[in-house]
């Protein structure tokens, strides 16, 4: 495995390569969620890149940007037995400068849901991946639907841009009691933890009421919020795949989400029907 930290470096570890370059870009602290995407990317290319960068600008003042969990040496040992060929690992002057030209998200699906609760967040996620899409170059890039808005906005940029590169989503990893896989879960205290899995259980009642043939987005909210209460929460939303509300669920096309605060972590999950 070769570690790269500047887009020099990586751009010279690629020359050496041919083929399909498959890309999973990550902020590390890195889990099983993240491994699929890298087992995948494996899979499915002739040469892998991960990226681990923890990204300043998609983090607002008073975040959690300094303790954001950082894991270098385990996450170097699950790169290299993962397989992967080439760890980009840029520190902050690799990858910004002064005064830079930006990414800015569109003006309706980015700044609704996370995009309301975290104004600008997602326009240092796209400049970051723009940037690191422009060092790569990759044939393909691995996204996890459990950022499903996140994902949607990437898709956007590489279409509105004529990006040649295709958008691999992946299926969100869970414990086997149902919590998705957060480099944030590591913030949970065991009593959090357990009122952490409050998010799942509702998607998955959500699911439930979908099935048994109620499609009322205000009846599942309701549900929804009673099994979360006494969380903390941010939104419960039910949206198209273009992340317009529906007041009816569409089998194929609907995305739940939802968003709430366990203590002071903020957590997000969503099912997509
Ligand atoms: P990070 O939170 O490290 O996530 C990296 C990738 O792993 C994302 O595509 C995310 O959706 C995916 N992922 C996280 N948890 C997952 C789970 N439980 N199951 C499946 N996939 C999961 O998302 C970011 O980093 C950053 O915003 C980034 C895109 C790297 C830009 O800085």
């Amino acid at each position: 495995m070769i570690i790269a930290r500047s887009a020099q470096e990586l751009k010279d570890a690629l020359e050496t390569k041919t083929g399909s370059v498959g890309f999973v870009p990550t902020m590390g602290a890195l889990h099983i969620g993240h491994r699929t995407l890298i087992d995948a990317a494996r899979k499915g290319n002739d040469t892998v890149v991960v990226s681990i960068f923890v990204n300043p600008t998609q983090f607002l003042p008073g975040e959690d940007l300094s303790k954001y969990p950082r894991r270098e040496e385990a996450d170097f040992k699950i790169c290299s037995l993962s397989g992967i060929d080439i760890l980009f690992y840029p520190d902050v002057n690799a990858m910004y400068g002064d005064d830079e030209v930006r990414i800015t998200a569109p003006d309706v699906r980015g700044f609704i849901l996370e995009g309301a609760s975290r104004p600008g967040h997602f326009d240092g996620v796209l400049t970051v991946v723009m940037k690191l899409f422009n060092i790569v170059r990759p044939t393909r890039a691995y996204f996890g639907k459990k950022d499903a808005q996140q994902l949607a906005m990437i898709i956007q940029m590489v279409n509105n841009f004529f990006m040649d590169v295709e958008i691999v989503p992946m299926e969100t990893v869970r414990e086997s009691d149902g919590l998705a896989l957060s480099s944030r879960n590591v913030y949970l205290s065991p009593s959090e933890r357990q009122e952490a899995l409050k998010l799942s259980a509702a998607l998955k009642s959500a699911t439930k009421m979908v099935m048994q043939g109620n499609l009322s987005s205000s009846d599942i909210k309701t549900n929804m919020e009673s099994i979360l209460s006494p969380l903390d929460v941010e939104y419960v939303a039910i949206v198209n795949r273009a992340f317009e509300s529906i007041e009816k669920v569409v089998l194929g096309n609907t995305i739940i989400l939802v968003a709430a605060r366990v203590g002071t972590t903020r957590l997000i999950d969503n099912v997509w029907m």
